[in-house]
């Protein structure tokens, strides 16, 4: 939509406005009126509730930089000053930091929905990779903002996280220096990750906006895998996406706030608590919740180099999924080998979570390297067999048929389905 509105609004204003730039025909025709498949399930809200929270960290963020000061000798007090102080200051507070954990929880339910359905299929392989960078940059972005505390957790993330950067051969300490802006993590370092810190949201929500229209070109995918055939297919997105969105939204809420309001610090660190101090590590440096899977693959390796490149090769290897999957057949559901595999992978993740959380040593790097080693054949070698080897079930012809049940011309459907369900997916 780049020339002229293409509805007739009845609202003289509207129209006036609409006319000269068709924002409001844009919204009605992506929006209002977007043909969406009839029998998405919950695991589609979790866009909704992403785009929500992405609006809550930003909005709750401008506020907390208003009482905050990005230097090593005022950060610690500053965020006590905003927490004790400051009007509704703990609240705020609390919800952006839970608000970053209740972000990669409903990131990586949405991530697990598409590695289910198979959404990063053709044709949404852009729309998936897309979402692997909206994932880098909110790491790189909860990374900073975790150091802009400058508490004990803070100042010694800051320092193992930048000092993976001096394995790269050669110029790794050049670089290092270069991030650090001196010789150590100090106060250079803490302005430029408050600076990047305020800035990378706003990239986040210009990689969003391309997600969505990455979304609308192919239009969502579904449970079952098959694309829309015909309007039976659809609802316009209003009101019944929005209401049911909106409904998705208000029940993650109420765990949100249960952990703002009942258990604020239960996602954190009590370490955090002590001022920043460059001449006491503490026993155990971890890192929050979210990123302890990718912190156990680093630590599993016993060669610093290789860790570093395992830990982001296990988040590049999603720019290739579309390619390692070969299965004709889209969606999970019909996929009976896969679904074992699949939450094998899941409970993989979790372990891996877990031995994050461990000292590295004995039996928890051993058990790291196993599951690390799981992690990438899932991707390397499963999946690529899978998709030759594994028979599915029969696919349904159209997500009508799925809804509804097969009437006469299911039951057509039906005999196609059956003669050649490879094809289909
Ligand atoms: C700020 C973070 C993100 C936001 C706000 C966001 C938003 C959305 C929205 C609104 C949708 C449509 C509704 C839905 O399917 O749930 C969607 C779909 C999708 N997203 Fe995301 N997303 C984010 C991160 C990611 C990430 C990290 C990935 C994968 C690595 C991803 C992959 C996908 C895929 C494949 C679809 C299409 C699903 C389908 O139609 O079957 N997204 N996203």
């Amino acid at each position: 939509m780049s020339g002229h509105g293409t509805y007739h609004f009845k609202n003289p204003v509207v129209r006036w406005f609409d006319t000269r730039l068709p924002v409001f025909s844009l919204m009605k025709s992506s929006v209002t009126d977007f043909p969406t498949p009839k029998n998405l399930n919950y695991f589609w809200t979790f866009g909704g509730i992403l785009t929500f929270l992405l609006a809550v960290q930003i909005l709750s963020g401008i506020v907390l930089a208003m009482h905050y000061t990005p230097h090593v000798d005022h950060a610690f007090e500053s965020v006590e000053h905003i927490m004790r102080d400051v009007n509704y200051g703990w609240f705020l507070r609390y919800l952006h930091f839970n608000g970053a954990s209740m972000f990669f929880l409903a990131v990586y339910i949405h991530m697990f929905r598409g590695l289910y359905y198979g959404s990063y299929k053709a044709p949404r392989e852009l729309l998936w990779m897309i979402g692997v960078v909206i994932l880098l940059i909110m790491m790189a972005t909860a990374f900073m903002g975790y150091v802009l505390v400058w508490g004990q957790m803070s100042f010694w993330a800051a320092t193992v996280i930048t000092n993976l950067f001096s394995v790269i051969p050669f110029i790794g300490p050049t670089i290092v220096e270069w991030l650090w802006g001196g010789f150590a993590v100090d106060n250079p370092t803490l302005q430029r990750f408050f600076s990047l810190h305020y800035l990378l949201p706003f990239v986040l929500v210009g990689l969003v906006v391309l997600h969505i229209w990455a979304l609308h070109v192919p239009g969502n995918g579904n449970p079952t895998g098959v694309e829309v055939k015909s309007d039976k297919d659809t609802i316009p997105f209003h009101p019944y996406y929005t209401v049911k969105d909106l409904f998705a939204i208000i029940v993650f809420l109420i765990v949100f706030m249960g952990f703002v309001f009942y258990a604020p610090n239960f996602l954190g660190h009590e370490d955090n608590y002590i001022p920043a101090d460059p001449l006491v590590t503490p026993p155990h440096i971890v890192p929050e919740w979210y990123f302890l899977p990718f912190y156990a693959i680093l630590r599993a390796i016993p060669n610093a180099f290789l860790g570093v490149v395992l830990m982001f090769a296990s988040i590049f290897i999603l720019f290739l999924l579309p390619w390692l999957d070969t299965s004709r057949v889209r969606s999970g559901t019909y996929r009976p080998m896969f679904q074992v595999f699949f939450w094998i992978l899941v409970a993989v993740c979790i372990g891996l979570g877990y031995l994050g959380a461990q000292p590295a040593e004995g039996g928890y790097v051993v058990a790291a390297q196993i599951l690390t080693a799981y992690y990438f054949a899932h991707f390397l070698i499963i999946l690529p067999l899978l998709g030759i080897f594994e028979r599915p079930r029969p696919v349904p012809t159209s997500i009508s048929e799925s809804v509804l049940g097969k009437g006469e011309s299911g039951a057509r459907a039906q005999a196609d389905a059956t003669a050649a369900p490879e094809h289909r997916g």
